[in-house]
Formats: C-alpha cells, sequence, structure tokens
C-alpha cells in the first residue's frame, strides 16, 4: 500500500517538515509494508485555482498528474502548519483543483492531520478547517488530529524530545494505520 506523506510549507527550515520525519521515521519502523512516497510541497504547486480560466482553458497539465498521484495512494499524511486560525492558501488551492474532478481523487482516502505551531495551541484551529474541507471532498480523515504545539522548543533533532507528545504521535499513527488499512480492506 502507498502512503503519500507531505508537509504543506515551502519553507526549507520548516517545523512542519520536521514534525513529518518524526512520524515517518515511526511509521517506517511500525508499518514497514507500506510504501510511503514523499514529494516535497513544491511539487504540488498549481496556478490560482479560477473556475472562469478552468472553463475555457480546462485543468493545468499538472493537476491531472496531482489527481493520478493522489489516486495512486492508499492513505495520506499531511503536516501543515496553521495560518491566522486556518487552512494555508497553497494547500486549500490543491484541494480546490481536485474537486474539480470526477470522480473527486481524494473520495474514500483516509488522511491523517498533523499540525506543528511555534505557539502553544499546535494548530488545532488550522486543522479543524483542513478537516472540513478535505471531509468536503469525501476524504476519511481520522477523528483524532495531532497539533505540536512550541514545536521550535520540542522539535529536536530527528525526535520530539517531550517523552509524553512523542508517545502520543506514536499511538495516534497507529491509530491512524489500523484505520486506514482497515478501509483499504473494505474497499477491495
Ligand atoms: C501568514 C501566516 C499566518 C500565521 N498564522 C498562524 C496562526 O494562526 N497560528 C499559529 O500558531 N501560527 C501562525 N503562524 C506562524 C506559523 O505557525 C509558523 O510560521 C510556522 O513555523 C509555519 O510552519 P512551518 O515552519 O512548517 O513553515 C503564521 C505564519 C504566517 C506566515
Amino acid at each position: 500500500m502507498n502512503l503519500l506523506a507531505f508537509a504543506a510549507s515551502h519553507r526549507p527550515v520548516s517545523l512542519n517538515h520536521r514534525l513529518l520525519k518524526v512520524a515517518l521515521e515511526h511509521w517506517k519502523d511500525v508499518h514497514s509494508a507500506w510504501d510511503i512516497i514523499q514529494p516535497e510541497f513544491s511539487h504540488f504547486d498549481l496556478p490560482l485555482f479560477n473556475d472562469a480560466v478552468r472553463e475555457t482553458e480546462g485543468m493545468p497539465a499538472h493537476a491531472d498528474a496531482l489527481r493520478k498521484e493522489f489516486l495512486n495512494a492508499h492513505a495520506l499524511l499531511i503536516a501543515t502548519p496553521e495560518y491566522n486560525w486556518s487552512i494555508p492558501a497553497s494547500l486549500k488551492n490543491v484541494v480546490d483543483w481536485m474537486s474539480c474532478y470526477r470522480p473527486v481523487p481524494l473520495h474514500n482516502k483516509p488522511v491523517f492531520l498533523l499540525s506543528a505551531t511555534p505557539s502553544e495551541r499546535g494548530g488545532m484551529l488550522g486543522l479543524a478547517h483542513v478537516k472540513t474541507t478535505f471531509e468536503g471532498l469525501g476524504a476519511m480523515v481520522y477523528p483524532t488530529m495531532y497539533g505540536l504545539g512550541k514545536a521550535s522548543m520540542r522539535l529536536g533533532d530527528n525526535t520530539i524530545t517531550d517523552g509524553e507528545h512523542l508517545k502520543r504521535l506514536h499511538a495516534q499513527l497507529d491509530g491512524f494505520a489500523g484505520f486506514a488499512s482497515a478501509i483499504q480492506s473494505l474497499q477491495r
């Protein structure tokens, strides 16, 4: 099974890239039957969604390629920043383009959402918006999302220095792996 994993940040030194790395280290150790596909976020760059342009010019070629990649994935892991208590516009842009395909490529796709922020809240307000919009596409977002507040302090080299937070991340990832596998076996 394929796990498509990415951090929705273009910053080279990104807290969410670092959090994703910690999550994937655990995933590789414990859920090794999965193949991990890990593109840079720039791979998802698309022109700003414009429905009039879509109607006259059709879908951008790269959107077609992304559609295939989403269809090819059996589950998604997305680490995303919170921007102004909400979803980053660059991630919403991907959602808006993908929502124009039929069938919608994210339909029935299990998704695990994570967020790392320098502030205490761990991006939970942003994650709630990301969850809603992915669910609007028919994705099956794992109900327990992972937010790491004060991430600049808690993220060390390839790990979360706070043991309780690390334990919680591992438990949530394991729960999600079971959830995603169960959905896949129902869809076979
Ligand atoms: C436009 C913008 C809006 C932001 N809004 C929030 C916010 O609502 N909540 C928050 O905790 N941090 C907010 N931040 C700070 C980000 O959490 C911080 O820049 C974080 O490091 C971004 O994630 P990254 O390191 O993965 O790029 C915002 C940053 C920017 C640039």
